[in-house]
């Protein structure tokens, strides 16, 4: 066996990992239904061939002169470059690399001038609730997208009101909720945000896999995003947004490449800035490349098309739910509120978890049970689906089918027919 050890600039042919013609397949196990999308997105092929194709160039970034090394790091600021455009960013705007949506959000908690104020609403998941300061302002679920905006306006009206100085407010909404799929309306609460000059975050973990977004023309300041649930493996993750409160900040993390000086004394640190500021350490190319790979094929795809295609198979999904007499729907806003391919619901009864297993071990159908990291909104609905449903016996956990571009109509009707089945 001959082990190439440098291979040259140019991979030979046998390494190149040809695209696919079609990259926004998803790999998956045959006989396995996958409707778990929201909690982590099978791989696409898109990034699967990314990653195949670069793994024999695998070496350091930012900190190898080699041939291998540079193109590391030339692929791992690309993949920067590519998930900027992607989300629309701005001129001064970083894209910082993190690990995900979690990690974004801490970071900018970390960033936060002194003095800012959060507001957040009850129904985020737990990512967008517990990195904010204590004293943070945390509004009730609202009934809808019109009471959300309604919310908000009167909250920073309060929050302004009478102050001779601005301090910083910043506004953490999701885009779709993890529990029920519901949208946000973003782009109006970014209004809401920009009129009373505070600045927006949108934990866009659950939105980005299911519709575009641009920050320019949502006129958002910042936006969180995972990798895993983008159809991207490898646990990388996105902050995007204002590089001024970033570049102002203590490092996220401190350590080798956030650094522009060091001397010997140990308060003699020049931090860089830019995103390598919060990078430190040796970053996830591997993962940023997925990433970056699957932003590439989104682009590249009729993504009108897609939509419909993922609104037909929600709507089949909903309407067969609704059409179980022993199934009742989380839902915090109405019934036909724009939603993205998610669906929370209980069975009158039965235990949530049994379900799951039960749906896993004789259907080879996957969901999830549970609170689904966002207890307080999940508990508040589970008490709402009681009241609406009439059903005394609803179970204080709940399931969720979660659906995207793998998913076919087969896999919605065999978990229609198994919840049928179970009642
Ligand atoms: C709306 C929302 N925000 C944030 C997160 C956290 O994402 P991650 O676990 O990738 O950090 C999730 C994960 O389910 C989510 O659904």
């Amino acid at each position: 066996m001959t082990v190439t050890l440098v291979p040259s600039l140019t991979p030979p042919p046998a390494w190149t990992v040809p695209p696919s013609s079609r990259p926004l397949d998803v790999l998956g196990v045959p006989g396995q239904i996958n409707l778990d999308y929201a909690a982590s997105a099978p791989c696409a092929r898109a990034a699967a061939d990314a990653v195949a194709e670069l793994l024999p160039w695998y070496a350091s970034v930012h900190r190898g002169a080699g041939a291998l090394s540079r193109r590391c790091t030339l692929a791992y600021e690309r993949a920067r470059q590519t998930v900027g455009d992607f989300f629309g960013a701005r001129a001064g705007d970083h894209v910082v690399f993190t690990r995900n949506t979690t990690d974004a959000l801490n970071l900018l908690a970390r960033t936060l001038p002194a003095g800012t104020t959060v507001v957040t609403f009850a129904g985020e998941h737990h990512a967008n609730l517990l990195p904010w300061p204590r004293a943070s302002v945390r509004l009730p679920v609202p009934a809808g997208p019109a009471e959300a905006i309604r919310a908000l306006d009167a909250a920073l009206t309060e929050l302004r009101r009478g102050a001779t100085a601005r301090p910083p407010v910043l506004v953490a909404v999701t885009g779709a909720s993890n529990v029920t799929g519901e949208r946000w309306p973003v782009a109006e609460l970014a209004w809401v945000a920009r009129r009373h000059a505070a600045r927006i975050a949108v934990d866009a973990a659950q939105l980005a896999p299911h519709a575009p977004i641009d920050v320019t023309a949502l006129d958002v300041d910042y936006l969180a995003v995972s990798g895993h649930k983008l159809y991207a493996p490898f646990g990388a993750g996105v902050l995007l947004g204002r590089g001024d409160w970033l570049d102002a900040a203590p490092p996220y993390l401190a350590g080798g490449g956030a650094t522009s000086h060091v001397g010997a004394a140990t308060h003699d640190v020049r931090w860089a800035t830019g995103p390598a500021r919060h990078e430190a350490g040796t970053p996830n190319l591997l993962g940023a490349v997925a990433l970056a790979s699957v932003c590439a094929a989104l682009d590249g795809a009729d993504r009108v098309a897609l939509h419909a295609r993922e609104q037909a198979l929600l709507a089949r999904l909903r309407d067969g739910l609704a059409a179980l007499p022993h199934v009742v729907e989380l839902r915090a806003f109405g019934p036909d509120a724009p939603r993205v391919g998610i669906a929370s619901f209980v069975l009158a009864g039965r235990d949530s978890a049994e379900v799951a297993a039960e749906l896993a071990a004789r259907h080879g159908i996957g969901v999830r049970d549970g609170l689904f990291c966002a207890h307080p909104l999940a508990r508040r609905l589970l008490t709402e689906a009681a009241a609406r449903s009439g059903h005394r016996d609803l179970p204080p956990t709940a399931l969720r089918a979660s659906i995207g571009l793998g998913s076919t109509l087969d896999h919605v009707e065999s978990l229609l027919t198994a919840l049928a089945e179970l009642g």
